[in-house]
């Protein structure tokens, strides 16, 4: 369920009817949310924050928290910040219904048992969805584990177009190129079915709509972006993302570009190269769908065909005056080695290291 802010948050106070203690997952950007601290101040129910986790947050830290939601014998769930955040308190979620104290990773091991404490979310960044999904990704030992359970969906979120009023520029601009990419990556997804490909529809269409608005700060441009990523997340959800997503971790590990910003550069290359090799073709749906589905990505952007499109998300790119980092040799070899195959499953092309390496080079500068 979506609930506003408006009101004085009016139908926060209604979700918080009958609960005694809150956990409250937060970053520190809850600091600039002078509004939402204020109403929390005035509320009757106990509130216990938990910050004790980084970007990229560690399993280690969700043990953590899920320690203090029990010691502190909280009722109920409250995540506000962007994609680690939300991604800590769906973990805090999950395992708080398993035994023991997590050591050892356990909790990584152990088989989930659903449970029912209300979650809500109040996203602070239009982009990563997570608002809307069943994964999560936390790393343990140095590696990424990927969490996907039903359970883990929040319940409810509060968009509040407040929330973003002080988010930089750059991190504005990347989290909203993050929300684009979900979208069109999932309509090309193998993954792809005609309810993901109405979200990405809409998705594609709130992002394109609110775009100018968001970018300059308005309050109806902050919350038809937060619709417009929270929609993505929904198609994602769904779907998975594909090759763009794939290739886009390891440029954010050499050039510190952040994510959504590496996912755009990835993107704006793979679609007009997709459109022109639609006979490597991999989706069991064939090579017929595959044309029609990116003409239809095309349309869904305002354009007439794929060609068109793949163009129109080049201007995007270009109007938004992204870095295009440069690779060295080396750079180059370590990227074309870094995709994990196992990841482009969900994409409908294959591509072969060669391939991977032609396109980073397109990709990089
Ligand atoms: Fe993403």
């Amino acid at each position: 369920m979506i609930i506003t802010s408006e009101n004085n948050y009016r139908e926060l106070d209604v979700w918080l009817e009958g609960k005694k203690k809150i956990l409250l997952v937060c970053d520190d950007a809850i600091r600039f949310l002078k509004e939402f601290t204020k109403k929390l101040d005035e509320v009757k129910t106990a509130i216990v924050q938990f910050s004790d986790f980084q970007s990229n947050p560690l399993y280690e830290s969700v043990v953590k928290g899920v320690k203090l939601f029990r010691e502190e014998q909280c009722d109920s769930i409250i995540a506000v910040g962007g994609g680690s955040a939300m991604d800590m308190a769906k973990c805090i979620k999950l395992y708080s219904s398993l035994s023991g104290d997590g050591a050892d990773g356990a909790w990584l091991r152990a088989k989930a048992v659903p449970n029912n404490i209300p979650f809500l979310v109040m996203p602070t960044t239009a982009g990563t969805g997570s608002e809307a999904t069943s994964y999560a990704v936390i790393y343990y030992n140095g590696t990424k584990q990927s969490i996907t359970n039903e359970n883990i969906i929040p319940g409810t979120i509060l968009m509040d177009p407040n929330a973003l009023k002080t988010l930089p520029l750059y991190q504005r601009k990347s989290t909203m190129c993050d929300a684009l990419c979900h979208a069109i990556e999932s309509f090309w997804s193998v993954n792809s079915t005609e309810e993901s490909k109405k979200y990405s529809r809409r998705a594609i269409e709130g992002v394109l709509v609110n775009m100018d608005g968001y970018l300059a700060n308005t309050e109806e441009g902050n919350a038809g972006m937060l619709m417009a990523a929270y929609t993505a997340g929904k198609a994602i959800n769904i779907t998975q993302t594909t090759a763009g997503h794939a290739m886009c971790y390891k440029i954010t590990g050499l050039f510190q570009s952040a994510h959504g910003h590496a996912a755009i550069l990835c993107d704006r290359v793979l679609f007009q190269w997709m459109a022109e090799y639609t006979d490597e073709c991999i989706d069991p749906r064939g090579e017929e769908y595959l044309k029609e589905t990116l003409a239809e990505l095309g349309q869904a952007m305002g354009c007439k065909d794929a060609k068109s499109g793949s163009e129109k998300l080049k201007s995007i790119f270009n109007k938004l005056e992204l870095e295009i980092p440069a690779a060295t040799a080396q750079q180059y070899e370590e990227l074309k080695m870094s995709v994990n195959p196992d990841r482009l499953k969900n994409h409908p092309i294959a591509l072969n290291v060669n391939a991977i390496d032609a396109l980073y080079h397109e990709i990089l500068r």
